[in-house]
């Protein structure tokens, strides 16, 4: 398949991790990287996302701001939460749902998902739709089966004009934080199915042209293979996102995605 027309993608999801001195020192040291031939996109905590905008602003950076949850209600009365209206007021563009801690620690189903999905993308916002197996699924041998279901259930009611705006992260459970990673191969296997349930929901052609990241202990040792593998368009880091310099070599090896265009 062609693909030329996807430019590679990194996320840095960072989790509930850092303090306010520890997230500006971190955008401080990615704030460099892209705007070129990859984008690059950091999931900051709530907490610090308007000082992690200032200091994006202030670089001229092109670097994106997105943020790791949201409520997919208006303005309201519902404690604690944060709303949509409020991510755009603090310079979020992109948005994660389906995160597997946020489906499997916090309890988030299908429905709550898609729900989210759609509300973001109703608003305008770019959303990573997080989709993966867990270990006992995959020595199942379920993995295709539950990649399709939280694939249909998340874009259940999306309509093909919105799909620029939508990327999928396909991160096996069993390989987020543990440093086990998918062979390249196996990978490749599942992105290549992912694309083609996309395909049999919408086109081929929008499938085609759609972003599928990895995420799962992606590192700079591993990322360069990951990525020239034809169907994987880029990751979506945890740990090594915490690293400016890991993360920046993380975002120089999408170079590999790019040549087989
Ligand atoms: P790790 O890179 O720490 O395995 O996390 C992956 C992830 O969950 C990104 O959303």
């Amino acid at each position: 398949m062609s693909t030329g027309d996807r430019k590679p993608f990194v996320g840095g999801n960072w989790k509930m991790n850092t303090d306010s001195e520890g997230a500006r020192a971190l955008i401080g040291g990615v704030g460099g990287i892209g705007g070129g031939d990859a984008e690059v996109v950091v999931y900051p905590p709530f907490p610090y996302l308007r000082e992690v905008a200032a200091d994006i602003s202030s670089q001229g950076s092109r670097v994106v701001l997105g943020a790791q949850d949201f409520r997919h209600e208006p303005n309201g009365a519902m404690t604690g939460c944060v709303s949509i209206d409020m991510l755009k007021d603090c310079s979020v563009s992109s948005v994660l749902t389906g995160h597997s801690e946020r489906r499997h620690v916090i309890g988030e189903t299908d429905s709550l998902i898609n729900a989210k999905t759609k509300a973001a993308l109703d608003a305008g916002m770019q959303v990573v739709l997080c989709i993966g197996e867990l270990l006992e699924q995959r020595e199942a041998g379920q993995t295709d089966a539950v990649n399709e279901r939280q694939l249909r259930a998340g874009l259940e009611g999306v309509d093909e004009g919105s799909l620029d705006r939508v990327v999928i992260a396909y991160e096996p459970v069993w390989a987020i934080g543990t440093g086990k990673t998918a062979t390249s191969a196996d990978a490749q296997d599942a992105h290549a199915k992912i694309r083609s349930v996309l395909a049999s929901m919408y086109s081929k052609e929008a499938a085609g042209k759609m972003r599928i990241l990895y995420g799962g202990s992606v590192k700079p040792g591993n990322a360069e293979e990951l990525f020239s593998m034809p169907d994987i368009d880029g990751g979506l880091i945890g740990g090594a996102s915490l690293n400016a310099e890991d993360f920046g070599a993380i975002v120089s090896a999408t170079r590999a995605s790019i040549k087989r265009g």
